[in-house]
């Protein structure tokens, strides 16, 4: 029987598995996360705006990613990077206007690229016109739309912001709010049927200007337990992996039913996703907010928190494939983002940094299901040494400046090798957050020009995926043999064998393959096999 026979015998169900190009684009999308503020200023006042990142969408072609995600893009009171949204239906000033975005999502479709936007559901600015409303008079209708507790000595519980200190603050009149990030980004209470309502004004309000989804912020949020009650546990004052120690305050049953009505809403949409920050320890639990009526993608972050270690990434691969697999989700891989030190940098930094992340965006990008890269990742840039007086992340100085912050991966882009590295016009102002002395080296014009550039390395690597089904949109199996980690990934025509290793000790691996691509050129083929030194990878593809 010939193969397009066989095919139109199968179920649309198999055809979709065994024929990626007719599944959704999202299942095995390249999503590139665009640090707005970060990425190129076009009008010189040190930030980067909806104009620039325009400007550059040829880049994002070029390098072959098939959907951007671009961070918060609204007015916002700027206390947490546009984490703190003043109003959802309209574009912060510093970036553009609503023009520009829908400009900008036009320009995106004609190269092919889908633009994704973040949404913020779980708190918004204290400047939003309802908690000003409800701080002015708290029998307020939008009193009931936040989590307010009448004045008292003590605080109504336990609960601590994850960003440090109580996650209660007091009103200028003495009551309790909640918020469980910093105190300028009041909790939205999700009990309120206003809220819910609002969001899908503001869902619809976005789609209809032609993008492509959302990803949405702290989607383990929104509900906390009705009655307030204690959390259990110690506090962990990590940013990923929640677990029971917080059960008061995360992952409620009842947020699952606002993501089957956003999941509806997007059905009117052909070809729109989204995708949750759902930080959860537990995989199976973060894999429930993907069912099949519910977000269509959510967020892995195993391997953003793994070590350099065979077994840590074996098993973060491996329970990701079980969990997302179990309820017929892709997974969704991430090794880097705003919240995260810059994967350079926690692989061990330097040369060695930079030799494991070449190897580690190897492995991501073998792996079925979408990957998301983080914008600076793609040049190998190392987490920047911000200034204290510099700094601007609320996790700093919340914490006393105990914690470092996330500032140093959020540095402006290097586009060329000039003073300012190309990210304003000449003569702009000073950028919001200082750049590096030497990061002209790591611009994207140079690295276009070094074949042997982490830049080159990521371009090669993602036509390559593009070009071969069984990278991204394979059958996965993982096996570890000593330091050294192999994937197999299967595809109809081909298996392609991701190996990467982990250890000190050059690997021998026996194969009559062929190497598509190496991360690094010392990794020598001869006949019959592939030397393999350490912290390097290769795809070898096996027919
Ligand atoms: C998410 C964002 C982070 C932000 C926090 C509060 O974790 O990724 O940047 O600070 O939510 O909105
Ligand atoms: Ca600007």
């Amino acid at each position: 029987m010939s193969r397009r026979l066989a095919t139109m015998r199968t179920s649309t169900e198999q055809q979709v598995a065994a024929h990626p190009s007719l599944s959704p684009w999202w299942r095995s999308a390249v999503v590139y996360q665009v640090y707005l503020r970060s990425f190129a200023d076009s009008n010189g006042d040190g930030i980067g705006d909806l104009a620039g990142l325009r400007s550059r969408l040829p880049y994002l072609s070029w390098l072959g990613v098939d959907a951007l995600w671009i961070n918060p893009h609204y007015p916002s009171g700027g206390a947490d990077g546009g984490y703190d949204i003043a109003d959802y239906r309209a574009v912060d000033p510093d970036y553009g206007d609503v023009a520009d975005l829908e400009a900008l999502v036009a320009d995106a479709r004609r190269l092919g690229l889908k633009v994704v936007l973040d949404v913020v559901p779980n708190h918004t600015s204290d400047q939003h016109p309802w908690f000003q409303a409800a701080l002015a008079d708290p029998e307020a209708p939008e009193a009931s739309r936040y989590h307010f507790a009448p004045a008292s000595e003590e605080p109504p519980n336990n609960w601590r912001s994850l960003f440090g200190g109580p996650a209660w603050s007091r009103t200028p009149d003495g009551r309790w709010y909640l918020h469980l990030f910093a105190p300028e980004q009041p909790d939205l209470n999700w009990r309120d049927p206003a809220v819910a309502a609002d969001f899908e004004k503001t869902l619809r309000f976005w789609l209809d200007r032609g993008v492509s989804g959302f990803r949405v912020d702290v989607a383990y949020g929104l509900f906390k337990d009705a009655e307030l009650r204690d959390n259990p546990g110690t506090y962990s004052p990590t940013l990923f992996g929640h677990g029971p120690e917080q059960a008061m305050t995360w992952n409620q049953p009842e947020v699952h039913d606002v993501w089957r009505r956003w999941r509806e809403i997007t059905d009117e949409y052909p070809d729109t996703m989204i995708v949750g920050e759902v930080c959860l320890a537990d995989p199976q639990e973060v894999a429930l907010y993907s069912r099949p009526d519910e977000m269509h993608q959510s967020f892995c972050f195993r391997l953003l928190k793994s070590g350099w270690d065979t077994e840590a990434f074996a098993d973060g691969v491996r329970s990701a494939l079980d969990a997302f697999g179990s309820v017929g989700a892709p997974v969704s891989w991430v090794l880097g983002n705003h919240d995260k030190d810059r994967q350079v940098t926690r692989f061990g930094g330097g040369a060695l940094g930079t030799a494991r992340a070449r190897a580690a965006a190897l492995l991501m990008l073998s792996l079925p299901g979408s990957a998301y890269l983080y914008a600076g990742d793609e040049l190998g840039l190392p987490q920047a040494v911000v200034p204290d007086e510099a700094k601007t992340d609320p996790i700093f100085f919340r914490s006393g400046g105990a914690r470092a912050g996330r500032d140093g991966c959020r540095i402006p882009m290097p586009w060329n090798d000039t003073a300012g590295v190309g990210f304003s016009p000449d003569g702009a102002a000073d950028p919001w957050l200082p750049i590096p002395a030497d990061w002209s080296g790591y611009a994207v014009s140079a690295q276009t020009r070094d074949g042997g550039s982490m830049l080159t390395l990521y371009r090669r690597a993602l036509a390559l995926r593009a070009a071969h089904p069984a990278l991204g949109s394979g059958e996965a199996r993982v096996e570890t043999a000593g330091d050294v980690l192999t994937v197999h990934c299967a595809g109809d025509d081909e298996t392609v064998r991701c190996v990467v290793n982990m250890g000190t000790e050059t690997v021998l691996v026996r194969t009559t393959g062929t190497v598509l691509l190496a991360s690094s050129t010392s990794v020598r083929q001869s006949a019959g096999s592939i030397a393999l030194p350490p912290n390097t990878a290769a795809w070898i593809s096996e027919d």
